[in-house]
């Protein structure tokens, strides 16, 4: 691994690794480890990023890799890379214009946006400001009515894509934020005093901005969106808005009721995949939420195989958790992932330099991603396939 640096800014950044150290240096402790974290152990958190680097490139040699094309298709629309953003609530309080500065970067290049229904921004802000190919990404709710207003909003804006995550039934158990005594508003502590105040440029644009909202869900439960509750009852607050009853007869009514493209995220196992597309979904995200719900849940990448060949191509299966270089996107793809969609890895640009971040954990993804097709021979991303990789 290269030494780490402490880089100035997202255009001294080469690597993901440096966008993470950027966003280390410019944030509090407890909201970059609210975004950094996972849940407990953090032992899945762990085991994402391993299991990349438990695959090994065999790389083909003598191919004419003068040019090459990382364009693909999903949905029937082109995209100019394999890859789409994908939800990350809360974004907000790292940076107040992280939500925006990811959608705009996305749109730029012709990439899927999600917005999570925790983000701090609107769905019609994202739309009418980014606008782009827009996924709205939904927790399931208690209150239905709440939750299918917020999916009419989004139909009304246009987005493309519902996505439904589904390995949420309740919130995951993030350790750190407890400790760091994380609170919304971010209330100076005796704990946290020292912390919030090591950043003053981050503590001004707090105070310039206003502190953020779960904007998505304002009237659902005043105590889980106001500025009023401590970050931990916040946390339990949403979360006790969580449904945890929901199976697979109200996704078949969710499928029943969004006639637009239906993502179901959080899936691990062939058996539940097989079910999600019996429903008439249209595409499954393999994801453990990057370590960050059921603590020991496997690595995502060696979840994908069983999925993939239990879908056998009849919808896209997408994954994330754990892609922090081009390489690991190629190495999804390989294993049969249609796409992958991108969390922490933009997201620490994004909350590092709004605009410029997001948009440098893009253009890193996809010169790596270029670059390591050239190295593994190949020029078209569906030639990319699992006689390519070794597991050691
Ligand atoms: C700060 C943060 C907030 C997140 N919020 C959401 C969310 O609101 N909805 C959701 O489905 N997933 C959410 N996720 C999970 C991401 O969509 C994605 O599954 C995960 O980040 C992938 O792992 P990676 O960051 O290791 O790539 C969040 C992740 C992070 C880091």
């Amino acid at each position: 691994m290269p030494e780490l640096i402490n880089p100035k800014n997202a255009a001294h950044c080469y690597t993901i690794a440096d966008l993470r150290q950027l966003a280390k240096t410019r944030l509090p402790k407890a909201v970059f480890d609210f975004i950094d974290g996972g849940a407990e152990d953090e032992t899945t958190l762990k085991n994402n990023l391993e299991a990349f680097s438990n695959h090994r490139w065999l790389a083909h040699v003598l191919n004419d890799v003068s040019e090459v094309s990382t364009h693909t298709r999903l949905f029937d629309r082109t995209m100019t890379l394999p890859f789409g953003i994908g939800p990350t609530g809360g974004a907000g309080f790292g940076h107040p214009m992280a939500d925006l500065a990811l959608a705009k970067a996305a749109a730029k290049h012709e990439i899927p946006y999600t917005l999570s229904s925790s983000a701090t921004t609107t769905i019609e802000t994202i739309a009418k400001q980014a606008g782009g190919r827009l996924w709205f990404q939904a927790y399931v709710l208690r209150d239905k009515d709440f939750f299918w207003q917020m999916i009419e909003r989004a139909r009304a804006c246009d987005y493309e894509g519902l996505m439904i995550t589904v390995d949420l039934p309740v919130g995951g158990k993030r350790v750190k934020d407890f400790h760091n005594h994380f609170s919304l508003p971010f209330k100076l502590t005796s704990r946290n005093f020292l912390d919030f105040s090591s950043r003053p440029s981050w503590l001004i644009r707090l105070l310039t901005h206003g502190v953020p909202t779960l904007a998505n869900l304002k009237g659902l439960d005043k105590a889980a969106t106001t500025q009023a509750s401590s970050f931990t009852k916040l946390a339990s607050t949403v979360g006790k808005n969580y449904d945890p009853a929901f199976n697979f007869e109200s996704l078949s009514k969710v499928r029943d009721r969004w006639k637009g493209k239906l993502i179901v995220k959080g899936v691990s196992r062939p058996d539940d995949a097989q079910k999600i597309m019996a429903l008439g979904c249209d595409a499954i995200v393999v994801s453990n939420h990057g370590g960050r719900q059921l603590d020991g849940a496997m690595a995502t990448l060696d979840a994908l195989p069983d999925v993939v060949k239990a879908i056998d191509r009849k919808i896209p299966v997408l994954m994330d958790s754990g892609i922090r270089h081009g390489g690991d996107i190629a190495k999804a793809l390989a294993l049969g992932a249609s796409g992958v969609l991108i969390g922490r890895a933009s997201l620490y640009g994004a909350v590092g330099q709004a605009d410029e971040g997001a948009q440098r954990a893009i253009d890193i993804l996809s010169e790596e991603l270029k670059r390591t097709m050239q190295l593994c021979g190949v020029t078209q991303i569906d030639q990319f396939n699992e006689t390519l990789l070794k597991k050691i």
